[in-house]
């Protein structure tokens, strides 16, 4: 998170004695990225958070890869993948690379006897279907459609879900995912040309405290393996913490977009970076108002990167035949650009009310088997006439 947060109890002193009441101790966590070069969160727990008792069972959750190297358009109806009962097992990664897995889920229902922590990416959950609650060591979000959640790597979480109709589009990054630093000033404040600004980014403001011990399992993912760990005391044992490394949640619908008398090109709907992808939010806005614009977006070559666009609701007007829940993959290597007709539908029109996501990946993407039982194997082929 690009700014400071405070919660719940601190010392006024960074790394000085912190008690209890009854003058025991709090314990201190220092909780950092990138070594300590990244952003950081100094918490205070009830008890001591290394109290391992068990480690039950280990098994991998790495994805199947069907396709190694593909240079064939495809797509992906994202509501074919079934519903789940568990959230953990309901994630389907469908596209993944060294960098980062592109994943579906439609879990039925909340995390109830265990917790989750993964160690190997920061998760960028978009909401597409379903409203609930985040729950984490660091504090509770809201959600609901259109939020993302950032989950920076680490953090111990469960989810609540308000009912069993829920639909995920979840990104899991290797590196650490920031907003553009563009839009940054040079403290980090978000700029006015930002298409967003700090209070668009929602902070936990609810911090859940237990002081209990017992047997708490958490499912740790590391190196694409889930590691059942018991743990002697409640994860959620936050009193207090600050820094800049917690969750955090922005709605699509305070995207504010950029628009202008000719076609703006993707950049302008960026809103997350990594240093090997970036996340793009096309939101409903007025078309370009030159006299002779054309609002469908012109072929273009992504030579170096893989295309990967979410569609999550309005009419998708570049494309034809594509709902919502559809991924569409555009490999590197080769053009595109809208359907036959696409372009000529699109002149005179004055706004869209498309709502996607785009994830364009610096390496490609590899296509896993769960993809492919929810592929359309004939949509490299739409654009001939
Ligand atoms: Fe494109």
């Amino acid at each position: 998170m690009p700014f400071y947060h405070k919660l719940g109890k601190i010392p006024p002193k960074r790394h000085t004695q912190f008690k209890k009441p009854n003058g025991d101790f709090y314990y201190e966590q220092l909780f950092g990225t990138i070594g300590f070069d990244g952003m950081y969160t100094n918490s205070y727990h009830e008890q001591r958070p290394t109290q391992v008792k068990e480690i039950r069972k280990q098994y991998s959750v790495a994805p199947k890869i069907a396709k190694e190297n593909s240079i064939q358009s495809y797509r992906f109806r994202g509501f074919q993948v079934k519903p789940e009962t568990d959230y953990l097992d309901s994630r389907k990664v469908v596209l993944t690379n060294s960098d980062c897995s592109i994943i579906l889920a439609a879990p039925k229902t909340s995390i109830k006897d265990y917790f989750y922590k993964n160690t190997d990416a920061d998760e960028l959950i978009f909401i597409h279907k379903g409203t609930g609650k985040l729950r984490t060591m660091l504090g509770n979000l809201d959600f609901k459609y259109g939020d993302y959640l950032l989950v920076p790597r680490g953090i111990i979480y469960k989810i609540d879900f308000d009912t069993e109709d829920n639909r995920l589009f979840i990104v899991e990054s290797k590196r650490p995912i920031y907003t553009p630093k563009r839009y940054r000033n040079w403290f980090g404040q978000l700029l006015e040309h930002s298409p967003f600004c700090e209070r668009d980014l929602r902070q936990p403001q609810e911090l859940e405290t237990y002081n209990e011990s017992g047997d708490f399992l958490i499912k740790i993912k590391k190196q694409d393996d889930i590691f059942e760990m018991v743990y002697a005391s409640h994860p959620f044992d936050v009193v207090g913490y600050d820094g800049y490394n917690y969750p955090y949640a922005f709605s699509i619908h305070d995207f504010e977009p950029i628009t202008g008398r000719i076609h703006q090109p993707p950049p302008v709907h960026q809103t997350f970076e990594t240093d090997a992808f970036v996340v793009c939010s096309f939101v409903p806005r007025l078309y370009d108002y030159h006299p002779l614009s054309v609002p469908a977006p012109y072929n273009h070559s992504n030579i170096d990167s893989d295309e990967v666009l979410y569609y999550v609701d309005g009419d998708f007007m570049s494309r034809n035949d594509i709902d919502a829940g559809h991924i569409s993959l555009h490999p590197a290597g080769i053009p595109h650009g809208p359907h036959p007709g696409a372009m000529e539908r699109s002149i005179g029109k004055v706004k869209t009310d498309e709502l996607a996501v785009m994830v364009d990946t610096f390496k490609p993407l590899k296509v896993t088997e769960e993809a492919l039982k929810i592929a359309d194997e004939e949509y490299f082929k739409s654009w001939l006439e």
